[in-house]
């Protein structure tokens, strides 16, 4: 199956992402993430991505375009993928049309840009591993230690306040409209996204027949 999750930045899309890889042993495959290890790691389109990541505008879609490509070629894709955080314009939905990838589900994850905001802020990701949590909602089981590496959390540098009010924007602009394009594929769910993570677990799973 290959499933895209849809929703605002914060709306628990790489939460749920884990949930599904792990109920349907199918690969999550976060945008965001690669192009954090690219930053991370000085590669040439990580330098690129660095800038609009910091600020909260996208990355150039032939950038994020070309690094979607290279991974669902991965023979672990073969029986299925998660999109977590693509595709995020109408041009980036066009080119997996394109690709001739077949989408089966589009789940969007629903939370009012209110409660995004205290979400952002308490959130905490390993520097090591990227594993996320959240000071009051996944905390660690040792404050500031991640559980799977035991490397440092910290907040990541695009949850500032300031910052996610500016992606709430981008997302309202650029990536809210592709609930149109897959409605009219009659391929969209909406879940609401609830306080309690294993509540919207158990919606996300249900919409997907999971
Ligand atoms: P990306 O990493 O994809 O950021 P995002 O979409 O803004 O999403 P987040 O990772 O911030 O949130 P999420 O929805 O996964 O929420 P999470 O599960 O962590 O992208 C970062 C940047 O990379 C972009 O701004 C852009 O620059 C670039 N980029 C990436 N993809 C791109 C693309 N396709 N095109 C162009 N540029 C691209 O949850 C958030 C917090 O809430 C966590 O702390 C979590 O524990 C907590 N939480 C989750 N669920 C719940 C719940 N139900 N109740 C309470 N708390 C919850």
């Amino acid at each position: 199956m290959n499933i895209i999750l849809l929703g605002a930045p914060g709306a628990g899309k790489g939460t749920q992402a884990e949930v599904i890889s792990e109920a349907a042993g199918i690969p999550q495959i976060s945008t965001g993430n690669i192009l954090r290890e690219a930053v991370k790691n000085g590669t040439e389109y990580g330098l690129k991505a660095k800038d609009a990541m910091d600020s909260g505008a996208l990355v150039s879609d032939d950038i994020v375009i070309g690094i979607l490509k290279d991974r669902i070629a991965k023979d672990d894709c073969k029986g299925g993928f998660i999109l977590d955080g693509f595709p995020r314009t109408d041009v980036q939905a066009q080119a997996l049309d394109d690709m001739g990838v077949r989408i089966d589900k589009v789940v969007e994850i629903a939370v009012e840009d209110s409660a995004i905001q205290k979400r952002m802020s308490g959130r905490r990701v390993c520097e090591n591993c990227g594993a996320s949590y959240h000071i009051d909602y996944k905390p660690t089981e040792i404050d500031g230690k991640c559980d799977k590496c035991d490397g440092k959390t910290v907040q990541r540098k695009d949850d500032r306040p300031d910052t996610v009010l500016e992606r709430l924007s981008v997302y309202h602009k650029q990536t809210a409209p592709l609930k149109d394009y897959y409605g009219k594929q009659g391929k969209l769910v909406s879940v609401a996204g609830r306080e309690e993570i294993s509540e919207t677990s158990a919606a996300v799973l249900e919409a997907l027949g999971i």
